[in-house]
């Protein structure tokens, strides 16, 4: 019987090129095909990361999202469509697997860390040979340039998605010892306000593009909300161990 290929699930990092793991980039060396998820019209966050690593023969395989962020009229949903998307995906991916050629499917920061790569993965991962390498997350890449320890001792870290609503956004934040809110652009002011009213927003930091070549920081109450980016988050340190 035929040999199938592996899935790679390869974690990237945040950007900086440099924070590529050694595996990440052996693996990627010898993967037939690099597949990656990306915008309409874009290049690829994950892609330019690894671009000068890969030779001319290596199969480049867009996963292009239908939808990114636009609203969408009834009866368009947006979790149909990506799921729809996703098994096309995970059926383009197979073919390849099936023929035995090995798919490295590179991610931005780490796979299982809201990774897209785990919708590919939970479709997949039953029936061939799937294995991860782990990248520097966007949370460990903030913190670094930020220059913040996150957790001292027994501290409690909880991540939270800028998504969340505002009341579960201010309980879940009312009880952190330290956090990180993700998913910020358009959630950016209502987390701001949370952070204000909690008392939080002189513990916060804001990071956009996080140890890529355009990355800012910036003080909370100067961001402006329309031009927070994707690419953003917020660390709320725990409070200083002296140790
Ligand atoms: C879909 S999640 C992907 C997370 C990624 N798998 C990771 O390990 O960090 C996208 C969110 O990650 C955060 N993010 C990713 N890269 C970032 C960077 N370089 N700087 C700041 N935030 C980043 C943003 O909060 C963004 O909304």
């Amino acid at each position: 019987m035929n040999r199938k290929g592996v899935l790679h699930g390869i974690g990237v990092g945040p950007g900086d090129p440099e924070l590529l793991t050694l595996k990440a980039v052996r693996l990627l060396k010898a993967a037939p095909v690099v597949a990656f998820f990306v915008a309409r019209g874009k290049k690829g966050n994950a892609f330019g990361i690894v671009e000068a690593h890969l030779e001319a023969q290596q199969e480049r395989m867009p996963l292009v999202y239908p939808v990114t962020t636009e609203a969408l009229e009834p009866p368009l949903s947006y979790e149909a469509i990506i799921a729809d998307f996703y098994d096309g995906a995970a059926e383009m991916v197979s073919r390849h697997l099936d023929a035995g050629r090995d798919v490295a499917v590179i991610c931005e920061g780490d796979p299982f860390f809201y990774g897209s790569y785990m919708y590919l993965h939970d479709r997949l991962a039953a029936r061939y040979e799937a294995q991860v390498v782990p990248g520097v997350c966007s949370m460990l890449g903030g913190t670094a340039v930020l220059g913040v320890p996150l957790v001292y001792r027994n501290q409690s870290l909880a991540v939270l998605s800028g998504v969340l609503p505002e009341d579960e956004l201010r309980r879940r934040l009312a009880d952190a010892d330290a956090a990180v809110i993700m998913k910020l652009g358009r959630n950016f002011e209502k987390v701001r306000r949370v952070l204000g009213e909690l008392g939080l927003a002189h513990r916060a930091h804001y990071v956009e593009r996080a140890t890529m070549s355009n990355q800012r920081i910036v003080p909370l109450d100067e961001v402006d909300p329309m031009a927070s980016p994707y690419f953003s988050l917020l660390v709320v340190p725990g409070v200083k161990w002296q140790s």
